[in-house]
């Protein structure tokens, strides 16, 4: 396997003392293979799309990038949450380690000043624009969107419509009609896959495979772990055992999960577990309707970056979070630190070194911190940064959310919070049909007193 899942620092013992028994684990097989089943039935009912990305068709993707990718050598891609981090993650991971011959920007905010730096990099005659929304509708896309459309028209205007590519849904929304109305090459988002699961569709695929990433790769690290994931028995199935790990962790007060990896390559990745982890598990209520408040909170550390930031928290501060690095153990290219004082013993001993060695040895360093404070802690190793690690990497976790969503009994698919925000958006920007809303709201600023005056 392309990726390592070292789990011996998440189980009790001497030192990890609010570790999970195996006796526990042991225990709960009844319930883990109930839901393993219940899984498997929806996987079969087409409620999991993400679950049959990796044998997808990917021919229409490099056909088209055949034809246009001497023309362009940048794409910006135009998206937010589902339709953005997994882009930016899985292109941060392979663009220095695979030496990427194109690249991509993602703009996922509608931060003007955002936008102006990267209109200011960008050669418009060599960028093309991938607007990305499976709802075809949300308000931060859609306006970057809208001024990028004015933007190219202004500047190319016979040839606006080569600049921009479409995905969204197959048949719903404004964007689905204004490719059907004006014809512009377009993408799908499966109905059946939600935007924070969609990376592995054309969602993640098309930036990648501009990129110059070998998507085919991507797939078969994903379809070689989700034969990992089909075991039942939870100590064969990383993506159960991790899943069940953190349940039982949140059930004991410990609420916030670090990623830590030591490569930036693989930070925003941690971005993409955030969003994954987060939006998918912080539910109000279960399934039945009760209310249960729950989640656990993601949150992103680079190392060794942070060990000058926040490892001092985590090592003596409250004892609530689980940590799990990512570790790679051989990059692409490496520097020897070269030994220029070897009679100053404060520098000498790094001399002759590799710097992918420190950086390791820090993380090794953090995990025996870590450990030695009673802080549980996992590790994730990547052999090398390469197509099929980032693949299994994804789709171990898209499984481990939903199979957590399922131990909590809650749906891990939907995001209602998020909804309410883009609804108070609408209305307070506007939108027609959203006049009840607006009216609460204006009620709502009415009382909006408490300001600090100077
Ligand atoms: O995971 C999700 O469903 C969300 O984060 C969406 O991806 C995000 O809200 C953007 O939605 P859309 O793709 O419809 O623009």
């Amino acid at each position: 396997m392309l990726i390592h899942f070292d789990y011996q620092n998440f189980l009790h013992s001497q030192k990890i003392r609010s570790g999970i028994s195996k006796d526990l684990i042991d225990q709960s097989d009844l319930q883990i293979k109930s839901i393993h089943q219940e899984i498997m039935t929806e996987r079969k009912q087409g409620k999991l799309g993400f679950y049959d990305l990796p044998d997808q068709d990917i021919s229409h993707i490099t056909t088209y990038l055949d034809k246009i990718k001497t023309k362009f050598d940048t794409m910006v891609v135009l998206g937010i949450g589902g339709s953005a981090l997994g882009n930016k993650a899985i292109y941060s991971a392979l663009k220095v380690e695979k030496q990427l011959p194109r690249k991509v920007i993602v703009a996922d905010n509608v931060d003007p000043l955002m936008l102006k730096e990267i209109l200011d990099v960008v050669d418009l005659n060599r960028t093309l624009f991938n607007v990305i929304t499976k709802s075809g509708t949300t308000a931060e896309t859609m306006s970057v969107f809208l001024i990028l459309m004015k933007i190219l028209k202004d500047t190319f205007p016979q040839a606006y419509k080569e600049h921009l590519v479409i995905t969204t849904d197959k048949d719903k929304g404004f964007l689905r009609d204004i490719v059907r109305k004006e014809g512009y090459q377009d993408f799908e988002v499966p109905g059946n896959v939600g935007g924070r699961f969609s990376v592995l569709s054309d969602v993640g695929l098309v930036s990648c495979a501009f990129a110059g990433i070998d998507i085919s790769g991507l797939l078969k690290g994903a379809a070689d772990m989700r034969v990992i994931c089909e075991s039942k028995n939870i100590w064969k199935n990383p993506a159960y055992f991790n899943g069940f790990l953190h349940y039982q962790y949140m059930r004991n007060g410990k609420n916030i999960s670090v990623m830590m990896p030591y490569a930036n390559a693989l930070y925003d990745m941690a971005d993409w577990y955030r969003q994954l982890w987060a939006e998918s598990l912080g539910k109000k209520y279960d399934k039945q309707g009760r209310e249960v408040f729950v989640g656990q909170t993601p949150v992103k550390a680079l190392g060794t970056t942070d060990q000058h930031s926040q490892v001092q928290l985590y090592t003596e501060g409250p004892n609530d979070k689980v940590f799990t690095f990512l570790t790679v153990s051989k990059f692409g290219y490496d520097y020897e630190i070269p030994d220029l004082y070897p009679d100053r013993e404060e520098v000498h001993y790094l001399g002759g070194k590799k710097l992918s060695l420190l950086l390791n040895t820090e993380r090794l360093a953090t995990e025996i911190a870590l450990t030695d404070a009673g802080r549980p802690n996992a590790n994730i190793t990547f052999d090398k940064l390469d197509e099929k690690s980032i693949g299994a990497f994804i789709f171990m976790f898209e499984v481990q959310t939903v199979f957590t969503g399922k131990l909590l009994q809650i749906d891990p698919l939907d995001q209602p919070g998020v909804e309410a925000g883009k609804i108070a958006t609408y209305a307070m920007m506007g939108k027609p049909g959203f006049d009840k809303e607006r009216a609460t709201i204006n009620d709502y600023l009415k009382t909006r007193e408490l300001r600090i005056k100077n």
